[in-house]
């Protein structure tokens, strides 16, 4: 039947971390490989009781189809959240999605067709990567500077691309603290990428996941309150990480004409998203408390993270020649190893010694990819995984270079 495929998906392979993780399935593995929360913050107990009260009191409705833009309720209750956040929109600048990567793939199947241009960052989020190659994407991409994208890069891939007659669809960038980096963009970048996307007429995708994940230093403005609702950036939400990715919700804003269009994709691609999670998240916004809860995970994590730079201070000395970034927020670190190691390598000599994590090639498009990187996910494993697995990570490092050097 291989033959029958369509030309773009007999080249596809897939998410490349969805890969990776069939070699994880090993228990003994200390794993900083996944993008996971810790379930140590989840709130189990609002959860059931939205869930139980929702089915009690609305059980034929929970269990039907419904509206494909998503729950009036919960959209009323994101518009309240976003307010919070100098975000002011109405109804008909939101959709519900089945979480962020599916916000994601509207973006790709409204405006790419194949061979279409966008901007990114060096490394971006894989399943950004994975979404747009679905639709056969190029890319003008620039490595990520210590305060955010290269914008000068940027502004000069864009005039080459316009010299040969095209113009690039959108330029997509996670400001605040990257997955996979860890990076996030200063005050003055998000001004210049928005007076950048006006200059060109190029919509900017302002991904968002991590937002509230912040454990130090100072709150910035997102991208698309800067733009005061202009209608040049398109948000994308998710709450897989400050409630939980099993509930699978997350929204898209932006202006009217994209968001109907959304819809019109959501109702042929996936139809609804289950009324019984949405009310879920309603109710984690309306009758949770909020602050509460992201101070609590803002405490926790940020214990993880404070531990695991430890950790590494101790285990790479700076003779070994690896580096990574020390992140204000979020899930990640990239850590960057001499040019001579190659992580993809790296990472099947790491599972043998029963440490994990993802080589960070899976973060650049083909063709523009490095070998000499890996992102650490440090929120999932334990205390007592990070010292050992930190350890491991280290003495696997030392034997590869020795290797080499025989
Ligand atoms: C930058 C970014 N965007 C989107 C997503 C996808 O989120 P979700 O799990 O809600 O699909 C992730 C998940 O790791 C992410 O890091």
């Amino acid at each position: 039947m291989k033959s029958l495929f369509t030309s773009i998906m007999k080249k596809f392979e897939g998410y490349a971390i969805g890969i990776m993780m069939k070699y994880l399935k090993d228990p003994e593995i200390i794993s900083f490989a996944g993008g996971l929360p810790s379930s140590d913050v989840f709130p189990v107990d609002l959860i059931q009781k939205a869930a139980e009260k929702s089915l009690k009191e609305n059980s034929d409705h929970v269990l039907q189809y419904s509206p494909i833009p998503g729950e009036k309720e919960l959209m009323q209750a994101i518009i309240e959240y976003l307010k919070t956040d100098n975000i002011k929109i109405e109804p008909e600048n939101i959709i519900i999605t089945t979480s962020g990567q599916h916000g994601i793939d509207l973006i790709g199947r409204l405006f790419l067709e194949p061979k279409d241009a966008i901007a990114i960052d060096l490394p971006t989020f894989g399943g950004a990567l994975a979404a747009f190659e679905m639709e056969d994407a190029q890319y003008i991409a620039m490595e990520i500077e210590e305060d955010g994208s290269d914008i000068k890069g940027m502004e000069a891939g864009i005039e080459n691309l316009i010299n040969q007659g095209k113009m690039p669809k959108f330029i997509y960038v996670v400001p605040d603290f990257q997955n996979p980096s860890g990076i996030t963009m200063s005050l003055e970048k998000r001004h210049a990428l928005l007076t950048l996307s006006e200059k060109y007429s190029i919509p900017l995708v302002e991904d968002s996941p991590y937002r509230e994940l912040r454990y130090r230093g100072k709150h910035l403005p997102s991208i698309y309150s800067l733009d005061r609702n202009r209608g040049n950036v398109i948000g994308l939400y998710t709450f897989s990480k400050i409630l939980c990715p099993g509930i699978r919700v997350g929204f898209n804003i932006g202006p009217p004409e994209v968001i109907e269009k959304f819809t019109f994709i959501k109702g042929a691609n996936i139809l609804n998203t289950p009324k019984l999670n949405q009310d879920i998240c309603t109710a984690f916004l309306r009758e949770y408390d909020l602050d509460a809860h992201f101070k609590k995970a803002v405490a926790y994590y940020t214990e993880k993270l404070n531990f695991f730079l430890e950790a590494m201070e101790e285990n790479f000395p700076s003779d070994m020649g690896v580096n990574w970034t020390k992140p204000e927020g979020g899930l990640f670190l990239w850590v960057k190893v001499p040019e001579e190691i190659n992580t993809l390598e790296l990472f099947y000599t790491a599972i043998e010694e029963k440490v994990a994590f993802v080589p960070g090639h899976v973060f650049y498009p083909e063709g523009y990819r490095k070998y000499n990187t890996m992102r650490i996910n440090f929120s999932f494993p334990t205390m007592e995984e990070i010292v050992e697995g930190v350890k491991r990570l280290s003495s696997v490092v030392k034997r590869y270079k020795a290797k080499k050097k025989k």
